[in-house]
């Protein structure tokens, strides 16, 4: 389903809660900013080790990922020039199902990452959360996003090339056991 056909109704409620409605999934598909409380739930969430096949490492406490959290709650780079927004995936059940983030650099570009524990893959989730973040990205000025994940990763490369991500030009600097994707939003064409 496009994101023309599911038309998503995009709403700021409260504190920043990004709200996503779509036909898919019915009201109380959120997108929440991270914070510190969020610790707990989340601890759990990001401790199943399917997420990490390919990088990275489950948090090592609650007290860590709560600190972790609080140093994220500003926002933004220590001099202010980027701008770090973290949400987590709150499910109509209320359940979280993990988190999407983005990295908003000067200039209008942005670098993206998601997690989501292995319970709630395939389901279409991953992809609601980042549409629903692009949408938000655009209200930032954004123009330009892309991801980087390990080429090993189909889940990852399945999910960019749903959401309109395309491989960059192969001069683009990653490692080679990485791959580089992007997509204009203001166009949703490869960039
Ligand atoms: C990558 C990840 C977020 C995808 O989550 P997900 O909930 O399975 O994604 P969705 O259900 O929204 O699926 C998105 C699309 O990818 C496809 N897809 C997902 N996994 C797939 C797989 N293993 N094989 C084929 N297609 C796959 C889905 O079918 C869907 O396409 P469709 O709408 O045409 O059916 C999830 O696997 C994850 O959290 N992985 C661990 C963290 C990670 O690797 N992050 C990337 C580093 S930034």
């Amino acid at each position: 389903m496009s994101s023309e056909q599911i038309a998503p109704l995009m709403r700021l409620t409260e504190r920043y809660c990004v709200v996503y409605q779509t036909p898919a999934h019915p009201p109380g598909f959120a997108l929440e900013p991270q914070l510190p409380i969020h610790a707990e739930q989340m601890f759990e969430v990001l401790s199943d080790p399917a997420i990490y096949e390919y990088e990275n490492e489950p948090p090592a406490s609650v007290d860590w990922l709560r600190a972790r959290f609080a140093r994220l709650e500003s926002r933004q780079s220590p001099d202010g020039c980027e701008k770090w927004l973290n949400w987590v995936i709150r499910l109509p059940s209320s359940e979280l199902a993990g988190y999407v983030q983005a990295t908003v650099h000067p200039g209008g570009r942005a670098a993206i990452a998601y997690e989501l524990a292995s319970r709630y893959w395939r389901r279409g989730f991953a992809r609601e959360a980042c549409e629903a973040m692009l949408s938000e990205l655009a209200r930032y000025g954004v123009r330009n996003v892309h991801a980087v994940f390990k080429r090993k990763n189909v889940r990852s490369l399945c999910l960019l090339e749903r959401l309109g991500f395309a491989p960059a030009a192969p001069e683009a600097y990653v490692r080679p056991d990485e791959l580089l994707m992007t997509r204009s939003l203001s166009t949703g064409a490869e960039t």
